[in-house]
């Protein structure tokens, strides 16, 4: 075929489009799988600072031996119990918050944290090794929604350690909920007093008092800070309430008894 010929040249526009789409689909193809990897990386490493897992950690553990106790599973949220409708491998939960079909409106009644709305599922953690449970949580901080995850033992009430990993809060003021300061306050701490209400609260920085009788609920708030610990407090109660995780930690220590 002559190098002048109008069919040879679209041959060779077509043959460079094709190889060079092939080359655009292999690096989305690769990123994609980058970002997944990152986001499991992230995930794992919260989920084990949130089940109490960080002294083994700083002692050189290996996160992923250490993980290798988790079972991922669904919950459906409405009814607090697990289930199969979602295959927890594939829950991309910034997918879902996309999806109003895969959301549920709170109501104002139950709204403590004025979330507005929450997911139908969620992707939680089982620690095998131990029997609890890690579940991901969130509630607005002063200037955007905040993300954490919170362990709680197999009497649905102890909690482990709660972990931020996404916020807008200001650094050196209600950016502190990351620190190791505020974090460690929370291991130990009882989500639920004796007649089962919510009880866990952040109370204004400076009002914590190791001797009250409700010390095992109350977490010592940050120092200029107040509102992003005020909104901690509130997000943890919606979370524990019926509304949220309540049902399905009421089947889960049945289930571990
Ligand atoms: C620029 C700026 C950023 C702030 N960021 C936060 C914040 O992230 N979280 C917070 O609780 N308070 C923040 N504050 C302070 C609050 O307005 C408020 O004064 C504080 O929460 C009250 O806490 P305090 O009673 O412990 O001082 C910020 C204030 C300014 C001026």
């Amino acid at each position: 075929m002559s190098n002048d010929s109008i069919l040879k040249t679209f041959l060779v526009v077509f043959l460079l489009c094709l190889v060079c789409s092939v080359l655009v689909c292999m690096a989305a193809l690769v990123r994609i799988d980058r970002e997944a990897y990152n986001q499991l990386l992230e995930t794992r490493s919260t989920v084990l600072a949130a089940g109490g897992y960080e002294e083994q950690l700083a002692e050189g553990a290996s996160e992923e031996e250490l993980f290798s106790n988790f079972e991922m599973k669904m919950v459906n949220i409405n009814t607090g119990e697990f289930t199969d409708e979602i295959n927890a491998e594939e829950f991309n939960p910034k997918d879902v918050r996309d999806n109003p079909d895969m959301m549920v409106e709170i109501p104002v009644a139950s709204d403590v944290a004025d979330i507005k709305e929450r997911p139908k599922f969620a992707r939680v953690f089982i620690d095998n090794s131990k029997g609890q449970v890690v579940l991901p949580i969130n509630g607005p901080g002063m200037w955007g929604m905040m993300y954490a995850y919170i362990g709680v033992q197999n009497d649905g009430n102890t909690v482990t350690g709660l972990k931020f990993y996404q916020h807008s809060e200001t650094p050196g003021l209600g950016a502190e909920i990351q620190s190791a300061k505020f974090r460690k306050q929370w291991e130990g701490k009882k989500l639920y007093n004796d007649s089962g209400s919510i009880a866990i609260d952040v109370v204004k920085n400076g009002k914590f008092d190791p001797s009250a009788a409700d010390a095992q609920h109350t977490i010592d708030g940050l120092a200029g800070a107040t509102i992003t610990g005020d909104l901690v407090g509130d997000l943890v109660k919606y979370w524990f309430s019926d509304h949220g995780y309540g049902k399905f930690l009421a089947n889960y220590t049945k289930s571990k008894e």
